[in-house]
C-alpha cells in the first residue's frame, strides 16, 4: 500500500484534517488521553487517517494509518521536538543522539550505529546469555513472590550496561544505575502526567530523591568514563567509539556530548527493554501453553546444555513470542513529531510548527491490519502468513532516520531471556500482582508479583 492509495477522494491538499469527536469546552481531547489514552488512540482511524485533537488551547495532529505514520516516519519534513521530549531533556541532555536533530543527529548515529550492528551482536551473546541464567537462578535462590518490576529492570540495564561498557567494574555500578534509574523513570512519568514545574522544585521527599538520583546517575556516567580513561584500555564497545569520536572539524567530541551520549542511550535501552520484559512474563503468565512450547523447543533445538546465543536463530518459536509480545505490548506506544515546513500528509495540509502523534500501540492492534486483532498469536510471525502484514503496520522500533539502533540487540536478548526462564519455570500471579497497563514513558504492566514455580 502506498501513501497515495490512502488519500482521501473528496479532500484537496489544502483541506484541514477533521477534529476528532469527543472534545469537550477547554479541555478538548485532553480529559479522553488522561483518563483512557490506549482506548482513545485506538478508536481515531474511525474519525480519519489524519485528525486534529484539541489538548486544551493547542492543536495536535494524529495520524492514525499505518502508510501515513510510516510516510511521517521517513520524511525529513518532521522533526523531534515538541512538549514530550522537552520534558524528557531533564535526563536525556540536550546532546544525546535520541533527543539531536540535523547534523548532529547523523553523526552521533554514525558513530554509535557500528555498536549495534548485526555483526556486532555475537560479542554481546556472552553476556547476555550469563544474564539470562544468572536470573533463572537468581529466582531460584529467592523462592516465593518475584516483584517482576525490579527483576525486568535489573536485567535490562545489566545487560545494556555491561555488553556497551564493557569493563568488569560494571557489575556494581549496574545495581547502582538500575536503583537510580527505577526513581527516576517514576518520576519522570510523574513529570509527564502532572506537567507542573514548580511543584517538583518544592522540597518534598520524593522531589528531593528524584534529584540525588538524577545527581548520582551522572555521578556514576561520569565514574565510567573516568575509569575507562585512566585504565587505558580501548575494548571494542560503544563507550570506546564514543571516546574516540570527531565532531564534523575532525576534533574529539566534547565531554558534556560523551557524557549526555552515554545517559540517552542506558537510559531508554533501560525503560524499553525492562518494560518488555516485564510484557513477557505477563504473557507467559497468563497463557501457559506458550511457555510449555517455548519449553519443548528450547529441549529440541538445545538438548541438556543451558541455551545459547548461537541458538537464538534457530529459537523460531521464542523468537515469535517475543514479536508478538512487541506487537501488543509496544513499549514505545506513542510518538511525536513537529513539522519543519508546511507540508501535506493524506492530502491535508500541515502547518510549519505542528505537534503530530501516532501510536504504534493502534497501528498495531487495527483490525484492519490484523485479523483476530486482540488475539495473541505468535504464528502470525510464520513467514507464510506474515508476508500480509500491511507495511508499517509493525514497526515497534520505528523506521526511518530515528529507528531505534538497537533492533537486532533487543530481539536477541529478549529472545535469550525468554527462552532461559520459560524453559525453567511456569509463572502465577501472587497477591497484589497488577496486570492493567500502566500509561507513562513506555507502556507495561502496572505491577507484576509472580511466583516462579520450576518445571
Ligand atoms: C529509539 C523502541 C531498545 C536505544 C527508539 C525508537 C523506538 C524504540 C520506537 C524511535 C523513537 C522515535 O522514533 O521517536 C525500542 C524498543 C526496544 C528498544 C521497543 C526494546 C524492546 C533499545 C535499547 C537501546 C535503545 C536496548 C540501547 C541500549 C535507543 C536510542 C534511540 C532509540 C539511542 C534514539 C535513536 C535516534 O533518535 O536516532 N527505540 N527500543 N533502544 N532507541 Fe530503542
Amino acid at each position: 500500500m502506498t501513501v497515495e492509495s490512502v488519500r482521501p477522494k473528496d479532500t484537496t491538499a489544502s483541506a484541514e484534517p477533521p477534529v476528532a469527536g469527543g472534545a469537550v469546552p477547554l479541555l478538548g481531547h485532553g480529559w479522553r488521553l488522561v483518563r483512557d489514552p490506549l482506548a482513545f488512540l485506538s478508536q481515531l482511524r474511525d474519525h480519519g487517517d489524519v485528525v486534529r485533537l484539541k489538548l486544551g488551547p493547542k492543536t495536535v495532529y494524529a495520524v492514525t494509518t499505518p502508510a501515513l505514520t510510516g510516510a511521517v516516519a521517513l520524511s525529513p519534513d518532521y522533526i523531534i521536538a515538541g512538549p514530550l521530549w522537552e520534558s524528557l531533556e531533564s535526563l536525556l541532555g540536550k546532546e544525546g543522539v535520541a533527543t539531536a536533530n540535523g547534523k548532529l543527529h547523523r553523526r552521533q548515529r554514525r558513530t554509535i550505529q557500528p555498536a549495534f550492528r548485526l555483526d556486532a551482536i555475537p560479542a554481546y551473546g556472552p553476556i547476555m546469555a550469563e544474564e539470562s541464567h544468572a536470573l533463572v537462578e537468581r529466582w531460584r535462590a529467592a523462592g516465593g513472590v518475584l516483584d517482576i518490576t525490579y527483576e525486568s529492570f535489573r536485567v535490562a540495564v545489566r545487560v545494556a550496561a555491561r555488553c556497551l561498557m564493557r569493563g568488569s567494574y560494571m557489575d556494581a555500578r549496574a545495581d547502582r544505575i538500575c536503583a537510580d534509574l527505577t526513581t527516576l523513570f517514576a518520576g519522570m512519568y510523574q513529570r509527564m502526567v502532572v506537567p507542573l514545574g514548580p511543584l517538583y522544585k518544592v522540597p518534598l521527599p520524593a522531589n528531593r530523591e528524584f534529584n540525588r538520583a538524577l545527581a548520582d546517575l551522572h555521578v556514576l556516567v561520569d565514574e565510567i568514563v573516568a575509569d575507562r580513561r585512566a585504565g587505558g584500555q580501548k575494548p571494542d564497545d560503544l563507550l570506546t567509539a564514543l571516546l574516540e569520536a570527531k565532531d564534523d572539524n575532525g576534533d574529539p567530541i566534547g565531554e558534556r556530548e560523551i557524557h549526555d551520549q552515554v545517559i540517552a542511550i542506558l537510559t531508554p535501552g533501560a525503560e524499553t527493554v525492562g518494560s518488555t520484559v516485564m510484557s513477557l512474563l505477563l504473557v507467559l503468565t497468563e497463557h501457559p501453553e506458550l511457555g510449555d512450547k517455548i519449553r519443548d523447543e528450547v529441549e529440541s533445538v538445545v538438548g541438556d546444555r543451558p541455551v545459547a546465543f548461537e541458538d537464538v536463530r534457530k529459537l523460531t518459536y521464542t523468537a515469535n513470542v517475543v514479536t508478538e509480545t512487541l506487537r501488543l505490548y509496544p513499549a514505545v506506544w506513542i510518538l511525536t513529531r513537529r513539522a519543519v515546513a508546511d507540508t501535506e500528509l493524506g492530502g491535508y495540509r500541515i502547518p510549519k510548527g505542528a505537534d503530530l502523534i501516532y501510536s504504534p500501540y493502534a497501528i498495531q492492534r487495527d483490525r484492519r491490519s490484523y485479523e483476530r486483532n486482540e488475539d495473541f498469536d505468535p504464528d502470525r510471525w510464520l513467514p507464510e502468513r506474515s508476508k500480509d502484514v500491511p507495511k508499517y503496520a509493525m514497526s515497534p522500533f520505528s523506521v526511518g532516520n530515528r529507528k531505534c539502533p538497537s533492533d537486532h540487540f533487543s530481539m536477541a536478548e529478549l529472545t535469550l531471556v525468554t527462552a532461559a526462564v520459560a524453559h525453567a519455570y511456569r509463572f502465577e500471579h501472587a497477591a497484589h500482582s497488577d496486570a492493567r497497563p500502566r500509561i507513562g514513558i513506555t507502556l507495561r504492566p502496572r505491577r507484576l508479583m509472580l511466583r516462579a514455580l520450576a518445571r
